[in-house]
């Protein structure tokens, strides 16, 4: 039989996968229940999805997911709380149209936030509580998102005590990506070291991991995971993947590689690469628990289309065919 990823890392943390319904039957069921011991619905419980109109909740995508996982023994990470994005219209204004007051806002989340960690209270074990609040590029310190325009900065402490309230066993995490960019990292670190100082109840860094076959250094990797590891919280690697193409090369010289072929040289890349994360991953062990791919395999990815239009991605360890990749075996054998 296929080793898993879930039996080879048992010593070590939870091995993850981000799901939709689409992913509950089928081949993608039985890899998922075969190789993982969590998931993280992709998008069934983000704002919009869960929360489409003034009370109004679409409940049935996440039970489905959250009702798949116990069925199954897997762990359910929740994603997530708080997001400038796929955040419905309503949220910020009131029936004519015009924009909210701070004070409603603070309601409409808290609102949000109880209704939806209360569903799942005992059940989901992590939480996403506040996705990408630092820009990449500007100097800024915060995302000039409507929950800061209209709250002010403490709509991330708020965001937090509220689901502390919620679920006070769920551990609650601050999620990014670009985490090892040392700019970005450097003023995710301020952020949490002010949260932290201030008993805020988040309990760990969520580091995304949309990465390529270039990039990060282990050098990188290894500094972000001390740097959030010295303050005390946990970290784990939230959405990984690595894709093929040259993402900072590309965002600098904007301007996408042609291409759609995965080629030798390409597959060879990404099974040093994903060495290179999980021997990191394990040193770090004490640090970091928690690992979650995002997206099951190369079949569909959230990848394919983006950021560059009618381009195929293959940035996970399972092929088109839902079987291992070079970069599996390089993974499962250490
Ligand atoms: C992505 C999903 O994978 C897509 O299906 C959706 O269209 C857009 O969002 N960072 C996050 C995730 O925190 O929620 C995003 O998921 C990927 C980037």
């Amino acid at each position: 039989a296929t080793p898993s990823l879930k039996e080879a890392y048992k010593n070590y943390f939870p091995v993850g996968v981000a799901v939709g319904p689409r992913n509950l039957t089928g081949p993608e069921a039985d890899l998922i229940v075969q190789q993982f011991s969590s998931v993280t619905p992709e998008n069934a419980m983000k704002m919009g999805p869960i929360h489409p109109e003034e009370n109004r909740y679409l409940w049935r995508d996440a039970d489905a997911i959250v009702d798949f996982a116990q069925k199954n023994g897997l762990k359910v990470r929740g994603h997530t709380l708080c997001w400038h994005n796929q955040t419905p219209r309503w949220f910020f204004t009131d029936s004519t149209g015009k924009q909210v007051s701070r004070d409603v806002l603070l309601g409409r989340l808290k609102q949000h936030i109880d209704a939806v960690v209360g569903r799942y209270k005992g059940r989901i074990y992590a939480w996403d509580v506040v996705n990408e609040a630092v820009p990449d590029t500007s100097e800024a310190v915060y995302r000039q998102s409507k929950f800061y325009e209209i709250i002010g900065e403490d709509y991330i402490e708020k965001a937090f005590e509220y689901a502390h309230a919620a679920d006070p066993d769920a551990k609650l995490f601050y999620n990014d990506y670009n985490t090892e960019n040392s700019a970005k990292r450097e003023k995710i670190y301020r952020l949490l070291k002010k949260l932290t100082a201030k008993k805020v109840p988040v309990h760990g860094v969520g580091l995304q991991g949309h990465w390529s076959i270039y990039e990060p250094t282990r050098q990188e990797l290894e500094t972000s995971i001390r740097q959030f590891a010295g303050l005390g919280l946990q970290v784990q690697i939230t959405e990984l993947d690595v894709s093929v193409y040259p993402k900072e090369h590309e965002r600098r010289a904007k301007k996408p590689t042609d291409t759609s072929q995965l080629t030798p040289e390409m597959v060879k890349q990404q099974t040093a690469q994903y060495k290179m994360l999980f021997d990191t991953f394990r040193k770090h062990k004490r640090t970091l628990t928690g690992v979650t791919f995002w997206n099951v395999s190369d079949k569909t990815t959230w990848l394919d289309n983006f950021p560059v239009p009618g381009r195929k991605d293959y940035p996970l360890l399972f092929d088109q065919n839902y079987q291992p990749k070079e970069a599996f075996w390089g993974v499962v054998k250490f």
